[in-house]
């Protein structure tokens, strides 16, 4: 008999398996209800076959150590998951995470193969590097991988620039998530996404380089009926206007967007209807002066935290408001910014037209009650 015909296979670790079998492990962590299985595998000399304490866990995450495996193709090539089809059929697994290592493509299409055979639900797979292009698609012979979710944050593959157009063929359409963060994608890769119609979590942050000229032209969105959250956190976004003129033109139904972590300016000259579904907005880390006024009409969450407001903002018609961080609850800060200028918009923090804002004087009158309170003077 095989080895792998013995020992049962566990996907990527399947021919690791080949490898003599150790009976303890400080490696890999099982929990004690056997769910969660965690593999550190950063040691110079790697025990790879450890990974078959994980074989019973619902969760993995195997943590590579950024140690290159093309080993296990030099090992007399991978053997054919499909021959252990049953044992894959039988494992609980649903949610992978591989992060850290140097993945050849031909392991990953492996990989991939032998989670055709499984009833994972999610894979997250980060801070990888794949050699060894190309990726191939599936064989005609091969099924799909019925993932959920699909996180992919900083992996990259060598010598092509479209990871999502190499990975996509291998999924079911039925795909809800998806997290293409760090991946230095330079606008919503509208044409890759194109199979995932019933998609309701797109994260797509930490791409600099799309901006809001990456966001204008992305039309797909619109064809994403179940989509409720946008992320685009750090994506150099820097016009609210913009992002919002952006958003109208795909006519887009998202509710929650959260775009923090971009150095946003508000441009009330510019028209524009954000989408009426949108319920949150999360503009933490913004480095945002004072309030917009150009805020969505149904906003029921905001989320101002981190950012430099020197007055508190009064919203009663937001029922969740958040504003850790900023200034004027910080009289410290404060004061150090009392000499900044600020913007003439920051006058009246308000929605615009529709305003129910507090009247200013009310507002200048509560922070500066609030400042003597605490010993600061609250106008230079
Ligand atoms: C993994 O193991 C290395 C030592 O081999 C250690 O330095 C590192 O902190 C461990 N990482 C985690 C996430 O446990
Ligand atoms: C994936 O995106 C969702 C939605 O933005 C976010 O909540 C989640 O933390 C992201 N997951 C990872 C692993 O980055
Ligand atoms: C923004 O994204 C870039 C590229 O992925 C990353 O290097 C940087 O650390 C991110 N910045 C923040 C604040 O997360
Ligand atoms: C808003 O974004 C920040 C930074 O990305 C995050 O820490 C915070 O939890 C988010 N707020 C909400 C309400 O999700």
């Amino acid at each position: 008999m095989e080895p792998w015909q013995r020992l049962p296979p566990l996907l990527l670790l399947y021919p690791l398996l080949l490898l003599p079998w150790s009976s303890s492990s400080t490696v890999c962590i099982l929990d004690e209800e056997g769910d969660n299985c965690f593999c550190n595998f950063s040691a110079p000399e790697p025990q790879w076959n450890d990974i078959a304490m994980c074989i019973s866990a619902v969760e993995v995450e195997i943590l590579g150590g950024s140690h290159n495996l093309d080993v296990f193709l030099q090992k007399g090539g991978v053997a054919n998951p499909g021959k252990a089809e049953d044992v894959l059929r039988v494992l609980r697994l649903r949610r992978l995470k591989l992060r850290e290592a140097q993945v050849p493509a031909p392991l990953l299409n492996h990989l991939l193969r032998a989670l055709t055979y499984t009833r994972i639900k999610e894979l997250t797979l980060e801070d990888l590097v794949i050699s060894h292009p190309p990726l191939q698609p599936p064989s005609p012979s091969d099924s799909n991988v019925g993932l959920t979710a699909l996180k992919l944050n900083r992996v990259s593959l060598v010598g092509e620039s479209n990871l999502l157009a190499a990975l996509g063929p291998w999924l079911k359409p039925s795909l809800k998530a998806l997290n293409l963060t760090g991946l230095g994608l330079s606008s919503v890769p509208c044409p890759d996404l194109g199979t995932f119609k019933e998609l309701n979590s797109l994260d797509l942050s930490d791409n600099p380089e799309i901006g809001e000229s990456g966001l204008t032209g992305a039309f797909c969105l619109k064809e994403f009926q179940a989509l409720r959250d946008l992320a685009l956190r750090n994506t150099s976004l820097e016009s609210l206007g913009e992002v919002c003129q952006g958003l109208e033109v795909t006519g887009t139904n998202v509710q929650h967007l959260d775009i923090s972590y971009n150095e946003l300016r508000d441009t009330p000259q510019t028209q524009c209807t954000w989408p009426p579904t949108l319920i949150s907005l999360n503009l933490s880390h913004s480095k945002l002066k004072c309030v917009p006024k150009s805020l969505p009409e149904k906003l029921q969450q905001l989320d101002l935290s981190y950012n430099l407001l020197m007055k508190q903002p009064m919203l009663p018609q937001v029922n969740d408001l958040i504003l850790r961080g900023n200034p004027f609850a910080d009289s410290v800060t404060l004061a150090r910014l009392q000499g900044e200028p600020v913007p003439k918009d920051c006058e009246v923090p308000s929605r615009g037209t529709r305003s129910v804002g507090t009247p200013l004087a009310l507002q200048v009158s509560g922070t500066a009650a609030l400042a003597m309170l605490r010993g600061v003077r609250v106008f230079p």
